[in-house]
């Protein structure tokens, strides 16, 4: 797939994330390996989930970070780390940037969320993700509405966040009140799998920046300099 031939790509340019000619540059990054990274590249973090979700949202996380150039980050879900190790790359070639993540792994789980843990390798959240680029990565284990108050409160602003974990409008609503506060002007929030859930980004200052076509990815944007 070109990543510069899809809907997503008008839309990121569009929403002035970045413009074609960095779009076409940042494509291309995606399959540069790194030797010291075991070789691998971009491309290869569809071994920890699927080659569709590379394309559906994982790439586009890839983007999102080189283009933002994020200091934090923040994602719920987990499991192998799909999305972690491309949020992780973005960061690596960025050389700035921490990414927080929070998944309730085997321990924390009390049954009742909705995406089962246990499809994760040995039920360790992310362990597969390649070792040299879990330096800038932060785990926290545990059930969202349980962790991610204290997290944000600790990195005080957050310029990214992507929601994968448990996709019920419950959750959704409360994961997205929760972090809004604190994201910066500039900042994005962004989720896949969305079938209307409420997420409260139709407030002043917001915009929805890559609305819901194939891929399934929303963006929504938080003014440059407006409120919210
Ligand atoms: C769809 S998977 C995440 C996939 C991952 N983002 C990727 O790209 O491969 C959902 C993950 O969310 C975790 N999870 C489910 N409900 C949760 C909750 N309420 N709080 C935190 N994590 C949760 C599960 O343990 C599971 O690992």
């Amino acid at each position: 797939m070109k990543l510069t031939d899809t809907p997503t790509a008008s839309h990121f340019v569009n929403a002035g994330l970045l413009d074609a000619r960095q779009l076409a540059l940042i494509e291309q990054e995606l399959s540069q390996a790194e030797t010291a990274l075991d070789g691998k590249c971009p491309w290869e973090s569809a071994r920890l989930r699927s080659a569709e979700a590379v394309e559906a949202y994982g790439a586009w996380l890839y983007v999102l970070a080189r283009a933002l150039r994020p200091a934090v980050v923040v994602e719920t879900g987990v499991q192998n780390g799909c999305s972690t190790e491309l949020i992780l790359w973005a960061l690596h070639r960025n050389r700035h940037g921490q990414l927080y993540s929070v998944d309730s792994g085997p321990t924390s789980s009390d049954g009742s969320h909705k995406t089962a843990w246990n499809a994760t390798q040995d039920g360790i959240p992310g362990k597969n993700i390649i070792a040299g680029l879990k330096e800038r990565w932060n785990l926290t284990t545990g059930l969202s509405r349980d962790r991610l108050p204290d997290l944000c409160r600790k990195v005080a602003n957050v310029d990214m966040f992507w929601h994968d974990s448990d996709h019920s409008s419950e959750n959704v609503a409360f994961e997205f009140a929760t972090v809004a506060p604190y994201v910066t002007p500039g900042g994005a929030l962004c989720m896949h799998d969305f079938t209307g859930q409420p997420v409260g980004m139709d407030a002043p200052g917001y915009c929805l920046a890559v609305p819901d076509l194939a891929p399934r990815l929303r963006v929504w944007r938080k003014s440059p300099g407006g409120p919210g």
